[in-house]
């Protein structure tokens, strides 16, 4: 096939072994919650293309907004230059993320969110004059591939080569009902050194550690230890964001309010790269001054895109339909169903779910890693069934578009029964 050869003759594909990896899908149509290949071949978009797609592929209110703002006004430099578009971003999410919040700085992708809240944290504490350096995050936590982004991240398999360049960053082990009170305790330890910049995390849930999701309560707890001590609280939202927990942002989940929130992947409906990272108005005035140094002195060519502007105003007015709200609580409700009648099946360690997302950490006999081998297995197999899913290591985790029908739901979770069922007695056999 002519597009599968000049794909590996030109194209570095992310994430990939080149050299061990399967030939890649050729897609070339997307529709609702359906990808077709160029072979005439189609794929339920299960998790919703790297968890950006949240009102289906191809919506045409989005098509058409962005295609209106096209003609209208497509690119324009962001710096000393505004326009309708961006502004209207900038209100509407202001408006619907919890009081508290007051700007918004435009970026390309979740990494640059992130990357952009840590420069606003270490500027803050620059900019007043106060020496603080470290950062906290959560062990298996997943903020992005840039520099900033890696160094708040989990260290390991992926950024090994890097890790002499990151930060200064202490990792608290993920909450859970054993740890959370010596956690608390290991919190204020750190934080009374008064030398924490900023505690980042992803909100109730670690996304790319595998879908692994925890109480509100205990974040609560541990942002109140941070504003005792003054530690800027970061939250990426970049995955949880545009109800993926069931509301609107994770953070609504929350009694304590963070001092900073990045966004981006389903802020467009999915369909168009951008991020927003939005602080709030005391975080702001420490960058306000006569000396230019003091500014956030950052910035991309696309940062404030109109085209992106218009698919996230587009998003937003879909969000304002009833119907995508019921459609996101069919979603909910139709997972924890699944939990109910499969959750205390053995073949399951743990079967979670949270808004749209479902998480089944698959018994697989050894440790649980990114790379267990159930993983290839599992992808050739729903691949195989019109199913585009990827495990992340054992863990198989559902977070469809929320166009996806009921029907098509009962079917990928017949199917991922019936691959962790076969799985299971070949395990138990060997
Ligand atoms: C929580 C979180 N933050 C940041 C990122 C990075 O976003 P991007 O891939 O757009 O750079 C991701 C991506 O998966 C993510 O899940």
């Amino acid at each position: 096939m002519d597009l599968l050869a000049k794909d590996q003759e030109f194209v570095w594909h992310p994430f990939t072994q080149a050299q061990t990896a399967p030939i890649p899908l050729p897609i070339v149509k997307a529709k609702g919650a359906w990808l077709y290949s160029v072979d005439g071949k189609k794929y339920l978009d299960v998790n919703s293309s790297w968890w950006t797609i949240n009102h289906g592929h191809g919506n045409e209110y989005i098509a058409g907004k962005i295609h209106a703002q096209f003609l209208e006004l497509d690119h324009v430099i962001f710096a000393g230059v505004t326009h309708p578009k961006a502004v209207e971003v900038a209100e509407r999410i202001i408006k619907i993320l919890p009081t508290g919040f007051q700007k918004v700085f435009f970026s390309d992708n979740g990494s640059t969110s992130v990357e952009v809240a840590i420069k606003m944290v270490y500027q803050y504490w620059h900019n007043k004059g106060i020496e603080k350096k470290r950062f906290l995050a959560l062990e298996g936590a997943y903020h992005g591939d840039t520099f900033g982004a890696m160094s708040v991240g989990q260290r390991g398999y992926f950024n090994a080569p890097f890790e002499h360049l990151f930060f200064e960053v202490d990792f608290i082990p993920f909450p859970t009902e054993e740890n959370f009170s010596e956690l608390l305790e290991k919190i204020e330890s750190l934080f009374s050194t008064a030398s924490f910049a900023g505690f980042i995390f992803e909100p109730l849930v670690q996304g790319a550690a595998g879908m692994r999701i925890y109480k509100a309560e205990w974040l609560d707890a541990f942002i109140s230890i941070a504003k005792k001590y003054n530690v800027l609280t970061v939250a990426d939202e970049v995955m949880t964001g545009f109800y993926r927990t069931g509301t609107f942002f994770a953070t609504h989940q929350l009694k304590q309010i963070p001092d900073i929130i990045c966004l981006s992947k389903g802020v467009t409906g999915g369909v168009m790269p951008i991020g927003l990272t939005v602080a709030t108005q005391s975080i702001f005035e420490a960058f306000l001054s006569n000396e230019t140094t003091k500014a956030l002195l950052h910035g991309h060519s696309f940062t404030g895109n109109p085209l992106s502007c218009a698919a996230i105003c587009a998003s937003l007015d879909l969000f304002e339909d009833q119907s995508t709200l019921d459609a996101i609580k069919k979603i909910s409700d139709s997972h924890r169903r699944f939990i109910d009648a499969h959750g205390n099946n053995p073949v399951f360690r743990s079967a979670k779910s949270i808004g749209t997302i479902l998480s089944l950490e698959v018994e697989v006999g050894e440790g649980s890693s990114y790379f267990s081998e159930m993983r290839s297995e599992a992808y050739q197999f729903f691949l195989e069934n019109e199913l585009l899913i990827r495990p992340l290591g054992n863990v198989i985790f559902i977070n469809p578009p929320y166009c996806v029908t009921s029907q098509e739901l009962e079917y990928v979770y017949l199917k991922v029964m019936e691959f962790v069922t076969s799985f299971n007695s070949r395990l138990n056999n060997q």
